[in-house]
């Protein structure tokens, strides 16, 4: 299996987490996280549980802005250091493929960008549901990199890094497409799926963001490219800059479905 985007293997989680705050302040990051957030029909009083919720930005905006209460799940401690932080108290150390909850005990869950890092999304989806009453919402957000465009001089040697981004760098970085599915293999009901595309023009936001720059020397590092190609597309990179012709964009998939059964048997 590959992918080595874990936090737990990353060298400074904390940095990571740093990363995923100024993400979640992108506005690209915070339209597509409020129709999230929509998407579970959130009303006063009802509980929801975000899986592998980050640093909980969304969490705590889900909270705030609809007076619900929300458990968040994230198998990295500092994640959960940074929520707590944040004001979050339900904050669980776990992992998305055992959720430490019964059965039917939230109105909604939902997973941002996490299950593209699972080890078995089949799995945790099924785990994802299990944790959700009948009547309840289910929202799955990830992006899908068979998506990626970039305009560089050549190519054919964009499409090369994008590919290694797509199947190395992620676990389930092709997935999103079929995230409705996987849900309507598990019996649930009205399922819609959105998709919003993120179109970065500006390549400091992506160098801090995404750090796409450095995937082609990631490449080289793990065989999949010449060091000389991977200066290549640097340089290509930065001549997309200054001729302001920089172009890289991704779709995101917003999949959002309703667990059948009879709400009467709620626990
Ligand atoms: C890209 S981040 C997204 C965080 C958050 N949902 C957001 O929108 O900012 C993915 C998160 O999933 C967590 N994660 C990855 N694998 C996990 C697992 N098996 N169980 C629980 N959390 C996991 C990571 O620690 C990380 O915080």
């Amino acid at each position: 299996m590959h992918g080595f985007t874990d936090v737990d293997r990353q060298s400074d989680p904390y940095s990571w987490a740093a990363v995923l705050d100024r993400l979640a302040k992108e506005p690209f990051y915070q339209a597509y996280q409020q129709r999230v957030r929509e998407l579970l029909h959130p009303a006063p009083g009802r509980r929801y549980l975000e899986v592998g919720a980050g640093t909980g930005a969304s969490a705590v905006q889900l909270r705030d802005e609809h007076g619900v209460s929300v458990a968040t799940v994230d198998y990295a401690q500092a994640m959960s250091i940074a929520m707590r932080a944040r004001g979050l108290a339900q904050c669980a150390v776990a992992d998305a493929h055992h959720l430490p909850f019964l059965s039917r005990s939230f109105d909604g869950a939902w997973a941002d960008r996490s299950v593209q890092h699972l080890a078995d999304p089949h799995a945790a989806i099924k785990e994802i549901i299990r944790v959700v009453r009948p009547g309840g919402r289910v929202v799955l957000a990830d992006p899908h990199y068979d998506t990626q465009v970039l305009d560089i001089a050549d190519q054919s040697l964009a499409r090369r890094v994008l590919r290694f981004r797509a199947d190395v760098l992620l676990r389930n970085g092709t997935l999103a497409h079929q995230h409705a599915g996987l849900l309507a293999a598990q019996g649930l009901v009205d399922i819609t799926v959105e998709a919003r595309t993120l179109v970065v023009r500006d390549p400091t936001a992506v160098d801090n963001v995404l750090g796409l720059r450095s995937w082609a020397d990631t490449a080289a590092q793990h065989g999949w490219l010449d060091p000389a190609e991977a200066r290549a597309f640097e340089d290509q990179f930065d001549e997309a800059v200054t001729a302001h012709r920089f172009t890289y964009a991704v779709t995101f998939f917003l999949t959002a479905a309703t667990v059948g059964g009879d709400e009467s048997t709620r626990q």
